[in-house]
């Protein structure tokens, strides 16, 4: 048995886990700092940063709390070391150094989009690469082909933002709160996507864009102005998440044609998305098994960097903001 001490602090989630051979989540402590950053619209770097600094004694002792776990029945510690934001990157490897150092144990340094994919060995504890994976989060939408652990080839991305990115955007552009994505994903349940025409993003091959998409929007809402209605923005909240979700299971629909995978895994904060949810399982169907994060996992945590520390193996934790696959 090897027991991994996790910590993820890249952005706006502080958060240390306990996971027992990078499989089983013995605890998984969580703090949003959306509260902190609400009023200003979107993350404010240096306020995340201290943030993250005051919480993580708390946050340490409860992980460790939870997981009936002691420093001297660790194995290892994981910290992210990118991509995310430097200042909130240099705290969560500065206190995995130190807490290395005091307690004499290895630590490695994790990449935190590695991190969604291993949060789908979490929710099924079988699953094992080869597998064709789609990472969809606040600043990535990148097809990926994971042919074995901690081995991982970019096969399509997005040329502008990511889907997070749009999601957040767009709830912005229709006067929903901060954070973005799962206030438009609750808004769109009460709409009809049919009764609002927006584009499908459409590039040639495995890319993404979503720039176009979001200026479709924009001129719609300027339209319409002052006689949008309630029901026209549930309506054109429920079209956008349609073209969006759309276009990112055509592209994963082609890559599975084009590799036939036997396991297709799609995580990252947007696999949070009740529609894409529903939708990835009936484009996947039969040709492949689906797993997706369980919704806490799907969102930036601890457990999946704890995971993917252990099967990826031995890597410096030297902070990189912006660290690819
Ligand atoms: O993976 P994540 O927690 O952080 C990053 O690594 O970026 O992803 C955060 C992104 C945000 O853009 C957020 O709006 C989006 O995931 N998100 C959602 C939902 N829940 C989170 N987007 C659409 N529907 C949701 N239910
Ligand atoms: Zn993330």
């Amino acid at each position: 048995m090897a027991l991994t001490l996790g910590i993820e602090t890249s952005c706006d989630e502080t958060s240390v886990a306990v996971v027992e051979d990078g499989r089983r989540v013995l605890s998984n402590v969580i703090h949003s700092q959306v509260d902190l950053h609400r009023d200003f619209g979107g993350v404010v770097p240096e306020l995340a940063a201290r943030d993250h600094l005051e919480r993580l004694p708390q946050l340490l002792d409860l992980a460790m709390d939870r997981a009936h776990v002691k420093p001297a029945d660790l194995d290892q510690l994981a910290v992210t070391r990118g991509p995310g934001l430097v200042g909130c990157l240099l705290v969560g490897v500065g206190v995995g150094e130190g807490l290395a150092a005091a307690w004499d144990k290895p630590l490695t340094g994790v990449n935190h989009l590695w991190g969604h994919i291993y949060a789908a060995m979490l929710s099924r504890p079988d699953l094992e690469p080869p597998l064709l994976g789609l990472v969809v989060s606040g600043a990535h939408s990148d097809l990926v082909r994971m042919p074995g652990h901690g081995r991982f080839e970019v096969i399509g991305r997005t040329r502008d933002d990511a889907a997070g990115e749009a999601f957040d955007k767009a709830a912005r552009m229709l006067g929903l709160g901060f954070p973005g994505g799962p206030a438009l994903d609750r808004l769109a349940r009460r709409g009809d996507p049919r009764r609002q025409q927006l584009p499908k993003p459409s590039l040639p091959g495995l890319e993404y864009s979503f720039s176009g998409l979001k200026t479709a929007l924009l001129y719609r809402l300027r339209d319409l102005g002052e006689s949008l209605t309630e029901q026209d923005r549930a309506d054109l909240a429920a079209a956008f998440e349609q073209s969006v979700v759309e276009s990112l299971l055509e592209k994963l629909d082609r890559a599975l044609e084009e590799a036939a995978p036997r396991e297709v895994v799609v995580a990252g904060g947007v696999a949070a998305n009740t529609l894409l949810r529903r939708r990835a399982a009936e484009v996947v169907g039969d040709r492949a098994r689906l797993t997706m994060p369980a919704l806490e996992l799907c969102t930036d945590n601890a457990a999946m960097i704890a995971a993917a520390g252990h099967y990826s193996g031995r890597f410096p934790a030297d902070v990189d903001p912006s660290l690819s696959w």
